[in-house]
């Protein structure tokens, strides 16, 4: 086969990933616990071809250049490496949402890239395989592999990959996030995570995680939304703790995300089981059970600062179609 086409979803962490151990490797100083988004998606197609010069890069029908060009060649040289094949590609990737807002398409971009490129070459890769090569591409990339809710543990290399802890169905959680800017972040995740050690609370992120974790799988579990939530949301303050206080600081939220979170505190008040957490960006990721979406929405809807909801359940792993872009 030389042609592939995988989808994939971006995924919300309710404990979050922040900090690297080895930047190049893409290690983790801390384990992560996610959903996939179903809602959300990434279609990407890889074509290799022994007549191209140079890896072709479409992105939202623009041609990728620069630093995005330069991963992306990095990833497919793994590939190709793993292959044992020389022959540049031509990629496509389109997203169903608005790329850099924190909404984490490169989690699903380099999901989708690693099977369909994977795939493209002729190569079979366990689920693990797959995972761990993702996260070679983007960290938390590894985590969109699995379907459903996924940890993403390990400390070396050939550890250092994501597994399912339930399927999909398992749960009908609804991740309904509150867009209140669509334009790219302005500092970059890969930033954030250098920086997050010239932050004095780092440290005390990292010493909290276990702990937060257990509460977040057992959440999850137990189809526990407050346990889930109150573990997310304490991981998503401390997360941003950590990125105020990095030299240089770093602050995601806009007037708009401390809106959001007053009214979830305020609905919740008043009976509304929701609980929110925020990725390395302004957006609000707002949890409830599917029952109680639609009134989330509808709320969200009604506050000045957001501009679009998007509603997502939990989404399956990454997958191949046959539904070719080109
Ligand atoms: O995978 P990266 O390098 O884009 O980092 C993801 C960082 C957060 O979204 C803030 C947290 C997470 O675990 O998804």
């Amino acid at each position: 086969m030389r042609k592939a086409t995988a989808v994939a979803h971006p995924n919300i962490a309710f404990v979050k990933f922040w900090g690297k151990v080895d930047e190049a490797l893409n290690l983790p100083a801390n384990p992560s616990l996610s959903m996939n988004l179903a809602a959300l998606t990434t279609v990407t197609t890889v074509e290799y071809r022994p007549g191209y010069r140079k890896d072709a890069v479409t992105i939202d029908h623009q041609p990728v250049s620069g630093p995005a060009w330069d991963r992306i060649v990095a990833h497919l040289d793994r590939v190709r490496a793993l292959a044992g094949i020389d022959d540049r590609a031509r990629v496509v990737s389109v997203n169903n949402f608005p790329v850099g807002t924190g909404l984490a398409s490169s989690a699903s971009g380099f999901a989708a890239l690693s099977l369909a490129a994977v795939r493209a070459a002729g190569l079979e890769m366990s689920e693990a395989a797959l995972s761990r090569l993702a996260r070679q591409g983007s960290g938390s990339a590894c985590r969109s592999v699995p379907g459903g809710f996924t940890l993403w543990e390990g400390d070396t290399d050939e550890t250092s990959w994501a597994r399912q802890v339930a399927p999909p169905e398992h749960w009908d959680l609804r991740d309904v996030v509150a867009v209140v800017e669509h334009r790219p972040k302005a500092v970059s995740s890969s930033t954030g995570h250098r920086l997050a050690r010239t932050s004095p609370f780092y440290a005390a992120r990292l010493a909290w995680v276990p702990e937060l974790l257990s509460a977040a799988m057992e959440g999850i579990q137990r189809r526990d939304l407050a346990r889930l939530g109150e573990a997310a949301e304490a991981d998503a303050l401390a997360l941003h703790g950590v990125m105020m206080t990095s030299r240089p600081s770093l602050l995601y939220w806009q007037p708009a995300t401390v809106q959001v979170m007053q009214a979830v505190r305020a609905w919740r008040e008043e009976g509304l089981s929701v609980y929110f957490t925020i990725d390395a960006g302004p957006n609000v990721h707002c949890l409830c059970l599917a029952g109680a979406a639609g009134e989330v929405e509808t709320r969200l809807r009604n506050l000045s600062g957001v501009q679009s909801v998007v509603v997502s359940g939990p989404g399956d792993g990454v997958r191949l179609t046959d539904q070719h872009l080109f």
